[in-house]
């Protein structure tokens, strides 16, 4: 597909989901990374002085030399990726949308917002036309879209197969998640080697709210949240990458083990009709040993764009449970966004 190219800043360029977004835009094919933002404790430095990197690439060259900015509208490009802490995301992306940035947000003080996307590209690429609503209300040149929490994200994927085959009445879901969703430092090293911290602050109640928000239905100008149960418990786990889910479902239609099979097996959406360069070929990987996916083994498949379902089996409690593996700075985070702004480039909507 060919397409104009767009300049793209990050805001939070040095925290642990910024360090993603500036590895996976460095080389993307249709946007350059061209500004990189963050608190005024970085803004002012070169950025391989500001960031102290922690993933196991080098900074990208294109990057080192950028100077960090303030996190304020002025920067010279056409949309910004905001991996901002959520204490101040609010006011800083809103200030960049009125300033006709096409803002695409990780945070999650507006993914709620019934005028505000909450993409997941398989699954509700239709959401997309909550931006014009969004604009025409706001009076906004430019908009804001979002994509889900970590665990949400990987959660979807997985949901949004069987809700489409079968459709879904409820959901229990516990996860174990990765040290490197609290951001960096993080969680201090004593607090959580041989240890499971067995509550994360809000993060509950974001996977109950934003799934029925994802899996819901557009009707003009509204989505209407899915009328499922979804019910929820986050923990913390000595990983660094990769968020584990045990999931239990129960389904509207009878379904057997081979069908459920089949349905995640078979499952794509827009991103891989459209060709998206960050689309994974398969959105969800089926997995048939009885000991995977684990997240140091599989957290990288398919780029960790993908969610890795694994372990499907009959439950006498609700139904059907299973497995499920997500890496939570990729697809839940920074790749998701980037393959939300793919997307509303195919749709035309990026550069209007
Ligand atoms: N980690 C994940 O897996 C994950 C997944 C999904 C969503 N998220 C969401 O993504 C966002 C970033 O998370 P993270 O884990 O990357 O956090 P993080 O490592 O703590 O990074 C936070 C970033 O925000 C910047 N910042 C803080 N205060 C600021 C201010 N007043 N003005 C401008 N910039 C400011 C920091 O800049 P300095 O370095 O200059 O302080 C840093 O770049 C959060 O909203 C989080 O909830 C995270």
């Amino acid at each position: 597909m060919k397409t104009p190219r767009l300049k793209a800043g990050v805001l939070g360029a040095t925290g642990a989901v910024g360090q993603r977004f500036v590895q996976l835009l460095a080389g993307h094919p249709w946007f350059d990374l061209a500004a990189l933002a963050a608190s005024e404790r970085s803004a002012g430095k070169c950025y391989a002085e500001a960031v102290s990197w922690r993933l196991d690439v080098p900074i990208p060259e294109a990057a080192r030399e950028l100077a960090v900015l303030p996190a304020e509208p002025g920067l010279e490009c056409d949309i910004v990726f905001s991996a901002l802490d959520a204490a101040v995301a609010g006011p800083i992306e809103e200030a960049f949308a009125k300033a006709g940035y096409a803002v695409l947000s990780n945070a999650r003080n507006h993914r709620m917002a019934e005028d505000v996307p909450l993409l997941v590209p398989e699954v509700n690429a239709d959401h997309a036309a909550l931006i014009q609503v969004q604009k025409k209300r706001r009076g906004w040149k430019g908009f804001i879209a979002t994509n889900p929490n970590c665990s949400t994200a990987t959660l979807t994927l997985a949901l949004a197969p069987l809700e489409r085959r079968f459709g879904l009445k409820s959901v229990a879901v516990t996860t174990l998640q990765a040290l490197s969703g609290a951001g960096y430092p993080g969680i201090p090293s004593l607090d959580i080697v041989g240890n499971v911290v067995p509550f994360i602050a809000g993060e509950e109640e974001k996977i109950e709210r934003e799934t029925r928000k994802i899996l819901g239905t557009r009707s003009g100008d509204a989505v209407t949240l899915h009328p499922m149960i979804v019910s929820a418990t986050t923990t913390r786990v000595p990983v660094v990458d990769g968020h584990t889910e045990s999931v239990f479902v129960s389904l509207r239609k009878k379904a057997d083990l081979e069908e459920l099979r089949e349905a995640f097996r078979t499952f794509s959406g827009p991103p891989q009709q459209l060709g998206l360069p960050s689309a994974p070929a398969h959105p969800v990987v089926l997995r048939d040993e009885p000991d995977r996916p684990q997240p140091r083994l599989d957290v990288n498949v398919e780029r960790g764009m993908a969610s890795l379902v694994g372990r499907v089996r009959p439950c006498e409690l609700m139904g059907w449970k299973f497995i499920v593996l997500g890496h939570n700075t990729i697809r839940g985070a920074a790749g998701a966004a980037i393959l939300n702004a793919e997307l509303l480039q195919a749709q035309g909507i990026l550069s209007d």
